[in-house]
């Protein structure tokens, strides 16, 4: 059965959607997206994704396409038209359709779309058992706070690190962890302090992330904010990830290095715990 999606202004069966070849997201990745997770039919940390696609649309100069409560307007229905009971909803701003050239007009009309997509999230292997995650040399540009379309560096990783039989690549810079491909990376020390690198342009301010930061805080845990190094991961007590689309998921080896005893700690059980409990309640179900 095909899926009902959003474009510009539209809901239509999926292979109805179009979009222009000089559409600049197409032509020169110039674009900003969003994925806001799904369960129990009910939108996760939605005013933090919404928030951060404000964000980074305007560090780039794009106009919102519409007022915020439009676009959760139409994230709702989305979730209704596709029965979306568990999954994401994906979003995506571009700067709009012109003929090619590296300067553009500042009346451009942004190009939106939106799309569901039905997937496991709760109950996976990754997040009931753990994952292995690679290391690469941080490849991207200096701006990685803002959530653009352009993911070829993150593409080619995930893609080298499947490969080779790990589920995540982290990526490292000045001997330090910046983050995972596409989620947010984290240890817990041998004090059971939980480390992360504070946000900068160097990573992305997962939404995940600030959403844990309130559990963790209700749970009598402390999240200390600042970089770490592989060293200090391959020591840690423990270590996981968060985004959207996994949650809280262990993390079981970094490169060859087992953590711990090779199985999800008991700190991030207690978080992947309060996380979907918070999760299960703060929104009113859509379906
Ligand atoms: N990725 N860092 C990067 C580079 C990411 O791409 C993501 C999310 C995160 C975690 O952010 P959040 O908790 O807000 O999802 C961190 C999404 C899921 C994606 O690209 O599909």
């Amino acid at each position: 059965m095909s899926r009902t999606i959003f474009v510009n202004g539209a809901f239509v069966a999926e292979e109805d959607g179009k979009i222009s070849v000089f559409d600049r997201g197409f032509l020169f990745a110039d674009g900003i997206y969003e994925v806001t997770a799904v369960i129990d039919g009910r939108m996760l940390d939605n005013d933090l994704h919404i928030a951060r696609l404000e964000r980074s649309l305007g560090e780039i100069s794009i106009p919102m396409p519409m007022a915020k409560e439009r676009i959760v307007e139409i994230q709702t229905e989305l979730v209704r038209r596709n029965n979306l009971r568990e999954g994401v909803i994906y979003l995506q701003v571009t700067r709009g359709v012109a003929d090619r050239d590296f300067g553009y007009a500042e009346a451009i009309e942004p190009s939106f779309i939106g799309f569901t997509q039905a997937k496991k999230i709760v109950d996976t292997a990754s997040v009931r058992d753990g994952v292995a995650v690679d290391v690469a040399d941080d490849p991207r540009w200096a701006r990685r706070d803002i959530k653009t379309v352009m993911l070829l560096g993150q593409v080619l990783a995930k893609k080298h690190a499947k490969a080779r039989g790990f589920h995540e690549a982290w990526f490292v810079e000045d001997g330090h962890v910046t983050e995972g491909a596409s989620s947010t990376a984290y240890i817990v020390s041998k004090e059971g302090v939980i480390v992360t690198r504070q946000n900068s342009h160097a990573v992305l301010p997962g939404c995940t992330r600030r959403a844990l930061q309130a559990v963790a805080e209700e749970q009598g845990l402390t999240i200390e904010e600042r970089r770490f190094t592989l060293d200090e991961a391959y020591d840690a007590r423990e270590v996981f990830l968060t985004s959207a689309s996994s949650l809280v998921t262990p993390i079981i080896r970094v490169a060859q290095r087992s953590i711990g005893d090779g199985k999800p700690g008991p700190i991030t059980r207690r978080l992947q715990a309060a996380y979907l409990e918070l999760a299960r309640t703060q929104t009113a179900p859509i379906l």
